[in-house]
């Protein structure tokens, strides 16, 4: 069987990102010479971690939307016998906590810019009934404009409606909400919390309740008052304060969700409906040479070799019937070709 789109036509050039799933690779389109960043996931770690409803969850919140501003957009999936392969935008200007890393900390417009923008892209998945979950440094993106690009929809939880909950936990710990390390029933209100926590490292340079031993720094999180130091605005720590509320009823976010953030004194500079339709100048634009440019991203991948085995010719494998996809915007342009292409809708 083959397909309008499939491994052999990229070319594999670089790791940008790698985590227990598989890598994340800088790859170009070889006949449209486009660069996107490809996810590969192998199939047997995914099956025998019980993953597979994560990934296939994954690919279901991404199928479902892609037209946010501030989400990273699917093109195309498909596998091969052993991998799964999303093809996603490569969002060139690197991890928002690779530059955070190396400024220390951001000044408060440039760290409201970017909760604002994470704040509408997380108002957008609770509206359409999606628990982002997962909010943490390496998933936030920056695109060649320097706009927010959230990725990694791994554990994002689908049909969650306004006050449902759900028990499952997974993630890392550093930046998840207390109800969810306490394996107690939580809801969207655990974005807003990590929403918080970002913020709090973005104008603090640490996360809050920040130890260097992490079983202490959980312990924090669980049970120490948040206490916030000087030097930030009282806007600012007003905001900390209320999203990072123990009590998720309380959350700031707990009842209108994203419009009870967007009316809160931190964001009364923020013009919501320009920032969505991106008229608002990033506070930094990342220094690219060309939409394939590397140097915003984190040498540790890029140093990491790309295996030889990626773009050879495998066998189909159909272990995860309906994963195969392509973007609707390019079936448009390939009409003719529908029958050989598999969709989930
Ligand atoms: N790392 C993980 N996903 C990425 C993406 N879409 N673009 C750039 N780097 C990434």
């Amino acid at each position: 069987m083959d397909f309008l789109v499939s491994v052999a036509d990229f070319d594999y050039l670089k790791v940008i990102g790698t985590g227990s799933f598989g890598k994340v690779f800088l790859a170009s389109h070889r006949e449209n010479g486009r660069y996107y960043a490809v996810k590969v996931l192998q199939k047997h770690i995914i099956l025998t971690r019980k993953e597979e409803r994560n990934v296939m969850c994954e690919h279901r919140v991404l199928l479902k939307t892609l037209n946010h501003p501030f989400l990273v957009k699917l093109h195309f999936s498909f596998q091969t016998k052993d991998r799964l392969y999303l093809v996603l935008d490569y969002a060139c200007g690197g991890e928002l906590f690779y530059h955070l890393q190396r400024e220390g900390v951001f000044g408060e417009p440039r760290a409201r810019f970017y909760a604002a923008e994470m704040a509408c892209a997380l108002g957008y998945l609770h509206s359409l009934k999606i628990v982002y979950r997962d909010l943490k440094p390496e998933n936030i993106l920056l695109d060649s404009a320097g706009h927010v690009v959230l990725t990694d929809f791994g554990l994002c939880k689908e049909g969650m409606s306004g006050r449902g909950t759900t028990r499952t936990f997974c993630g890392t710990p550093e930046y998840l909400a207390p109800e969810v390390l306490l394996q107690k029933e939580y809801d969207r209100t655990v974005d807003w919390w990590g929403l918080g926590a970002v913020l709090h490292e973005m104008l603090y340079g640490l996360p809050p309740f920040y130890n260097a031993d992490r079983l202490e720094m959980l312990r924090n999180i669980i049970y120490q008052p948040l206490v916030l130091k000087p030097g930030v605005s009282s806007a600012a720590r007003d905001l900390l304060m209320r999203l990072l509320n123990r009590d998720r009823a309380k959350r700031l976010g707990a009842k209108r969700d994203l419009t009870e953030l967007q009316s809160h004194p931190f964001f009364s500079s923020i013009h919501w409906d320009e920032l969505v339709a991106k008229q608002i100048p990033p506070p930094y634009v990342p220094l690219l040479s060309g939409p394939g440019d590397l140097t915003n991203i984190d040498p540790r991948f890029t140093e990491l070799p790309v295996p030889q085995s990626l773009g050879a010719c495998e066998e189909y494998g159909a272990t995860f019937p309906g994963f195969t996809y392509i973007n609707e915007n390019i079936l448009s342009l390939t009409r003719g070709h529908e029958d050989r292409i598999l969709s989930d809708q």
